[in-house]
């Protein structure tokens, strides 16, 4: 807090207004389920994102500089689609955008620090805009409540052109110590889950970078078009209708469904979906940024196979939590993995490498953690493990790894 702090008033030349402390967020279960619905199960981590802010002179123009990312951006306020130079400046912009209405006309200063890494898999995006939308309404005299915070981070993390689902937001908002948040999109709700004693978390990376904006950006938003179209298919064949964009969580509770999955196309494109009437293009498509080729094939049975499995397991690992089954905890996080890797094909080969070495010294189970395409893993670990685990990770994946607790959500200091 202090380096935060002597980093701003180095750099603008008095002290800032306010510091918000966004933390990270590890996913222990339910992934690639939000943006169908399905629940998900995440914790917080004591690692952070810490934006502080003060209100400055400059004519409408919000100015942020940062340990983390480079180089400086300058956005001003009001102005729609500006260019940007570099990727991580769409994320201020599409904040900037969140906070037209507040205080009108006014700029501010920011100084991004903390101790989360980027690029990783561990939210440091959504961190950001949590972050910078807390820090920007409070330095302005008008801060958010959480419930606002979460929907307008949600709406300025996709303008990255990432059709993302609405998990990390939450959790960096919502979290509690010591809890998972069990969290669920249809009808929304949260609920705290306790995590037991005699369970330790290590995440390790696994040596590969995930950009949200990069070449996992179109990979995730082509699994979230499959996504769609599974849910229209499905939905057309047993005659129900969904609402827009369709979402798998819809009709993941009908009896067939399990069936009919397997009856889906292992790819089809949009255009073709499209043609059979099961939903119109508009439907599958509409992401706020990211242009999608409508001719391309997309993956659908293995993916919704996924999609319906992983939020199944969801329930089960909040149960085995709640019963204080850790074994079983464990062997979902490995079947969630598996799933993951076979079925959805986001794993690699250092991701699956890296699980296998922490289970091999003595973790109770071993996935990857986010988004995949790289990043990090996650291990459930008896505490006495902890260290065998870490030194396995680091062999495996190159580091770092290191012990994660279930940890607060935001704070605005
Ligand atoms: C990213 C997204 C989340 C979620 C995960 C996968 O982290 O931001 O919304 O979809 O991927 O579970």
């Amino acid at each position: 807090m202090e380096q935060v702090r002597l980093a701003f008033a180095a750099r603008y030349g008095r002290p800032p207004a306010v510091v918000a402390v966004a933390p990270g967020r590890v996913n222990l279960i339910g992934e690639h389920t939000d943006y169908s619905g399905l629940p998900v199960l995440p914790i917080a981590i004591e690692r952070h994102l810490l934006v502080a802010s003060a209100p400055n002179d400059a004519e409408a123009v919000v100015r942020v500089a940062s340990e983390q990312f480079d180089p400086p951006a300058e956005v001003v306020r009001g102005i729609a689609n500006a260019p940007v130079h570099a990727p991580w400046h769409r994320y201020v912009s599409g904040v900037v955008a969140q906070v037209e209405g507040v205080s009108g006309g006014v700029g501010a200063d920011v100084f991004v620090g903390g101790d989360l890494p980027p690029a990783s898999g561990l939210s440091s995006s959504a961190a950001l805009s949590v972050g910078l939308l807390a820090a920007l309404g409070a330095a302005w005299g008008e801060p958010l409540d959480r419930e606002t915070l979460v929907a307008r981070a949600i709406v300025a993390d996709r303008a990255s052109g990432a059709e993302t689902g609405g998990m990390d937001q939450a959790a960096i908002v919502f979290a509690q110590a010591g809890h998972a948040l069990r969290i669920d999109f249809e009808p929304p709700a949260r609920r705290a889950v306790a995590i037991p004693p005699g369970l330790a978390f290590v995440v390790a990376n696994s040596g590969v970078e995930a950009p949200k904006g990069g070449a996992a950006r179109d990979a995730y938003n082509e699994r979230v078009v499959g996504a769609r179209i599974a849910a229209a298919m499905l939905a057309d064949q047993i005659g129900v209708d969904l609402t827009n964009p369709p979402r798998l969580g819809e009709i993941a509770g009908v009896d067939v469904v399990d069936i009919l999955v397997e009856e889906l196309p292992e790819r089809i494109s949009p255009v073709e979906v499209s043609r059979t009437g099961a939903a119109g293009l508009e439907q599958l498509v509409q992401l706020t940024a990211a242009r999608f080729d409508h001719m391309r094939k997309v993956p659908v049975r293995k993916l919704a196979r996924h999609i319906l499995s992983e939020s199944v397991r969801v329930d089960e690992a909040e149960a085995a939590l709640t019963a204080g089954d850790l074994v079983r905890f464990g062997k979902l996080l490995d079947a969630s993995h598996e799933s993951l890797r076979a079925d959805f094909g986001c794993s690699t080969p250092e991701l699956d490498a890296l699980c296998k070495a922490m289970r091999r010294a003595g973790a109770l189970g071993a996935r990857l953690t986010g988004a995949g395409f790289g990043g990090y893993a996650l291990a459930a670990v008896p505490p006495e493990q902890v260290e065998a685990v870490l030194a396995a990770a680091t062999e495996a994946g190159g580091g770092p790894a290191f012990e994660v607790h279930a940890s607060a959500g935001l704070e605005v200091v």
